[in-house]
């Protein structure tokens, strides 16, 4: 048999980063969002794809699920772009896989996978806490987006940007829990407000040109420009899709930003991730 998952990317709606652990790892307050930009992973209980590189999230999440089945995935989600696409992709074939053979603690598996993994194993809306495995979902809304990919490429990105944090980085949390109260009441709001997001000034000093573009966006816009994850991928969050289509098409016409970005795409939060079809 033959299963498909739909992996989501994720923006995170705010993110501050609270403190250092012991173990290495920060502890961070974010808020999740699963958007509707997918990969697709499809699984093959027969193991007839070809292996995926043993150093690819999708192909780790397999063997740490254990068996033999074959996995092989169709990327759409830009890569390293604070996106979440990797980690998406270990969460489908968790799913995936246990679609097939029930019974395993998938969120312990997913945790041993990546900070952002356990989210992707649910999507929706959540805040984020600890690594960014302590999960408190909230009430879903129809929230729309324009993201702003750019190929910019940092080895080892997501561990070289906390690697750069400085003290004045970190925060308490406290606008994540604000953030999380508009989520609920007021999420048409949350396009008029500069989400929290503590790796913004080490992602703006790594990559200026990133800076230059999302100033220019803040011109051309009139509208605050959010960061996703640790980048460098920008987005706007707008009031609904006639909205999101209009600042997209600003934003493609704009003289200033001409060859400045990758892509421009225009998404919205997803409340379920369904598993698509399965087929003998
Ligand atoms: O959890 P994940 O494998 O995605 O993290 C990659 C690296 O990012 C970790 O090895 C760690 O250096 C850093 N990280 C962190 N605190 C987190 C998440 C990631 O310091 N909450």
């Amino acid at each position: 048999m033959t299963i498909s998952v739909l992996a989501p990317a994720k923006l995170n709606l705010g993110l501050e980063i609270t403190g250092k652990r012991p173990d290495g790892y920060h502890d961070l307050k974010t808020v999740f969002c699963a958007v509707s930009v997918f990969d697709r992973v499809r699984i093959d209980n027969d193991g007839t794809f070809p292996p995926l590189a043993s150093t690819d999230l999708a192909e780790r999440a397999r063997q740490a699920f254990g068996g033999s089945a074959g996995i092989a995935v169709q990327k759409r989600i830009p890569v390293a772009a604070g996106l979440g696409g990797g980690s998406s992709d270990a969460a489908a074939v968790l799913r995936g896989l246990d679609r097939l053979a029930p019974g395993q603690d998938l969120q312990s598996l997913a945790l041993s996978l990546g900070s952002d993994v356990p989210f992707l194993l649910r999507g929706g809306i959540s805040i984020g806490a600890g690594r960014g495995d302590l999960l408190d979902p909230l009430p879903f809304r129809p929230l729309w987006f324009v993201l702003l990919t750019f190929d910019h490429r940092l080895d080892d990105k997501t561990r070289a940007m906390f690697a750069a944090l400085e003290p004045g980085d970190f925060s308490d949390g406290a606008a994540i829990a604000q953030v999380a109260t508009m989520v609920r009441d007021n999420p048409q709001a949350l396009g008029a407000m500069r989400l929290p997001n503590g790796f913004r000034r080490a992602l703006y000093s790594l990559f200026p040109e990133v800076a230059a573009v999302a100033a220019t966006v803040e011109t051309v816009t009139g509208l605050p420009v959010q960061v996703t994850g640790a980048g460098p991928t920008l987005y706007l969050v707008a009031r609904d899709f006639r909205h999101a289509l209009s600042l997209r098409s600003g934003l493609r016409l704009a003289g200033d930003l001409r060859g400045r970005f990758d892509r421009c795409l225009v998404v919205r939060s997803v409340s379920r991730i369904p598993i698509v079809e399965s087929r003998p």
